[in-house]
């Protein structure tokens, strides 16, 4: 689906990150990881890699665009890092604001910007940014809920903005995908994820596979008429509120 293409994929050493490097490959792609340091990629079967950290956009954006200058642009780009630590309003101040939103918002442009730009002066590109359902209805980590919203409307402006430039945009929101981000939240309380599942339709946790091949998707010819959209998955979890119906409405 994807022989010949290179896809530029940044937390390529997470957890979905990983899910997504075994799946573009799978795919014929070859892949560019990027990730705050070269540790975090060990292990994955990479054509490239690119170093920064996406809290400073400024070393972001000059780590993206000597790889650029050396390499061209990648027929695709997957912004997938991402990291919330404030969960609700009481843990924010402007310094927890600021930080939430210089990675996970300013980064994704310092990210993407350059990668567009070289994208349209080659006619063609498909940016996927991975969102959150955190940026359709609230789930807490307001801060990061709000920077995730953000890269819906960026995509936006990208896919409007760039589409006669052969640019495609859209975003896939997951729900929760146990992972890394999850480590710090189950060693506070290993019972959690008990707790979580009776929240989504499915039954369960989507898994950084499923994220994956919705990312795939965006990037691969199948959807080439699709520019500006977002797409949930998230085991039906935006879809409803399912506790709801049981708690209230189920007898
Ligand atoms: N796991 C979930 O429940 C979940 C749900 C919805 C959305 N997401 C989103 O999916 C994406 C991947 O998350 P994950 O679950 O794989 O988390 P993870 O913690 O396993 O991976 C995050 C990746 O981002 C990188 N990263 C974090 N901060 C960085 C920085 N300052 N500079 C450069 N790289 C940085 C990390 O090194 C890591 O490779 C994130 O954007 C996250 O917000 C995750």
């Amino acid at each position: 689906m994807l022989n010949g293409k290179t896809v530029l994929v940044s937390g390529a050493g997470g957890g979905i990150g990983r899910a997504l490097v075994r799946c573009l490959r799978e795919a014929g792609a070859s892949v560019i990881g990027a990730d705050r340091d070269a540790d975090m990629l060990a292990g994955l079967d990479l054509a490239g890699t690119v170093l920064f950290d996406q809290s400073d956009a400024k070393a972001t954006r000059a780590a993206v665009q000597l790889h650029l200058d050396e390499n061209g642009a990648p027929d695709a780009v997957i912004a997938n890092a991402g990291w919330t630590r404030a969960e609700i309003i009481e843990d924010l101040d402007d310094d927890v604001w600021d930080t939430e939103l210089a990675i996970n918002l300013n980064g994704a442009f310092a990210l993407v910007d350059p990668v567009v730009a070289a994208m349209a002066r080659q006619g063609r590109g498909s940016v996927v940014f991975i969102s959150s359902v955190n940026a359709l209805s609230h789930f807490g980590n307001p801060a990061y809920s709000a920077a995730k919203a953000g890269l819906i409307a960026y995509a936006k402006a990208i896919a409007v903005e760039r589409g006669r430039d052969g640019v495609r945009a859209n975003v896939v929101a997951p729900g929760s995908v146990r992972t890394p981000a999850w480590d710090h939240r189950l060693q506070a309380d290993p019972s959690l994820l008990d707790r979580v599942l009776p929240h989504y339709p499915l039954g369960r946790m989507v898994s950084p596979e499923e994220v994956a091949n919705a990312a795939l998707f965006y990037c691969s010819p199948m959807s080439s008429g699709i520019t500006g959209t977002v797409l949930p998955v998230d085991a039906g979890l935006t879809a409803g509120n399912l506790r709801f119906v049981d708690e209230v409405l189920r007898q």
